[in-house]
């Protein structure tokens, strides 16, 4: 499974990826906000730490717009991934971008149809939120396995299920139960997937013994 980090935080992302679990980063218009900083200066540093995919949302609603914009960030970097709203238009210019070997994340998807459109249309990632249907009372991760599913059973479709609104460590070890090619998820949340009390108190008890011992392996 790919791991991705949501955040446009760059100290996050320069911490984070010196671990060198970090496949890639996802961004979107609330998180660059959030980051306080040029959108397309903050994208392009991004680009500079980590050389997996990064997308980086159009916010333009209609395909003209969208084809400018994408087509301008896409050129920001070779690892690029211009990511697009899940709408009629948003899925136009996915087809486009495709055709042009552009890739594509489409988001803001809540249900199995929107992402089987979103594989018709040629996107290279489909984000599925999780987290924002299960604040709804509905299944997040129910509709990652609906989506597994169905792509699997058309070996054909080569979007991948990008498992996104990401709120717990669970919620990544049961999409990658489901086969779920990556997940992004927010730094506290990768910080959290490494951690177990165990780990911490079987650590300072191997410590305290080594000690004792006097001895150094350098
Ligand atoms: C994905 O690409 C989105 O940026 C993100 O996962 C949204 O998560 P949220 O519901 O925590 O805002």
């Amino acid at each position: 499974m790919e791991f991705f980090i949501d955040t446009a935080d760059i100290n996050d992302i320069r911490e984070l990826a010196a671990t060198g679990l970090v496949d890639g980063v996802t961004t979107n218009p609330s998180l660059i906000a959030k980051s306080g900083r040029q959108f397309i200066e903050v994208i392009k540093e991004i680009t500079e730490i980590v050389s997996g995919p990064i997308s980086a949302e159009v916010t333009s609603l209609e395909y003209d717009g969208m084809m400018a914009e994408g087509r301008k960030l896409a050129a920001l970097a070779d690892n690029i991934v211009v990511k697009l709203p899940l709408t009629p238009d948003g899925l136009k210019a996915c087809k486009t971008f495709t055709s042009e070997g552009i890739a594509t994340n489409v988001t803001l998807c809540f249900s199995a149809a929107q992402a089987l459109l979103a594989a018709k249309a040629g996107a290279t990632y489909i984000s599925p939120f999780i987290g924002r249907l299960d604040d709804l009372g509905q299944d997040g991760l129910g509709l990652i396995a609906d989506i597994v599913e169905i792509y699997s059973a058309y070996p054909e479709l080569s979007t991948k299920v990008l498992v996104a609104s990401v709120r717990s460590p669970l919620h990544v070890v049961e999409a990658a139960k489901m086969g779920a090619d990556t997940a992004t998820v927010p730094p506290s949340v990768l910080r959290a997937m490494f951690k177990h009390p165990l780990t911490d108190k079987g650590l300072d008890a191997f410590m305290a013994d080594w000690a004792k011992t006097g001895q150094s392996i350098l």
